[in-house]
């Protein structure tokens, strides 16, 4: 089969590689840079878990192919933080016990953090509706929201 050369930076890093036409950033992702903290669920755009940041957007890599990233940045969970130094969000789920399984926690994390960069203070349902494409087997929710208020009160704290 053809393949493409594409150029994308992933989480500030260049990358050169050679790709198939259908090979999804997901799976380039995960297969081709080894970056399985983007997690695939269903695969066909509903569950959320396969969230990135695509030139600083929350998008689903399941619904995108690697060639579409040609001259592209992504922002995977990797980048968020480290155990060490962990950024708010991922302290807040930890705090307030907003995973169980943890499968779905990084498309959260990524949907999350530009939503409260743009919502510092945000109600219920402002969260309610920035999650609502997001799905969870396993919290109920309610957790993942104390987590999200507990954030934003972190990152008000340190900015
Ligand atoms: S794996 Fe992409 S939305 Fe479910
Ligand atoms: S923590 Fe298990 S699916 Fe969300």
């Amino acid at each position: 089969m053809t393949t493409h050369t594409i150029k994308v930076k992933v989480n500030g890093v260049e990358y050169v590689r050679e790709v198939e036409p259908r090979l999804l950033l997901s799976d380039f992702l995960r297969h081709d840079l080894g970056l399985t903290g983007t997690h695939v669920g269903c695969e066909h755009g509903i569950c959320g878990a396969c969230t990135i940041l695509f030139d600083g957007e929350p998008m689903r890599s399941c619904l995108i192919f690697a060639v579409q990233a040609n001259g592209h940045e992504v922002t995977t969970v990797e980048a968020l933080g480290t155990p060490e130094k962990m950024h708010p969000l991922q302290e807040a789920f930890q705090e307030k016990h907003a995973l169980q399984c943890g499968y779905c926690t990084p498309g959260f994390l990524m949907t999350l953090k530009p939503f409260l960069e743009t919502h510092p203070n945000p109600t219920d349902e402002e969260i309610r509706e920035a999650i609502d494409g997001n799905l969870c087997r396993c919290t109920g929710y309610e957790h993942i929201i104390e987590a999200v208020k507990l954030a934003a009160q972190k990152m008000a704290t340190r900015s």
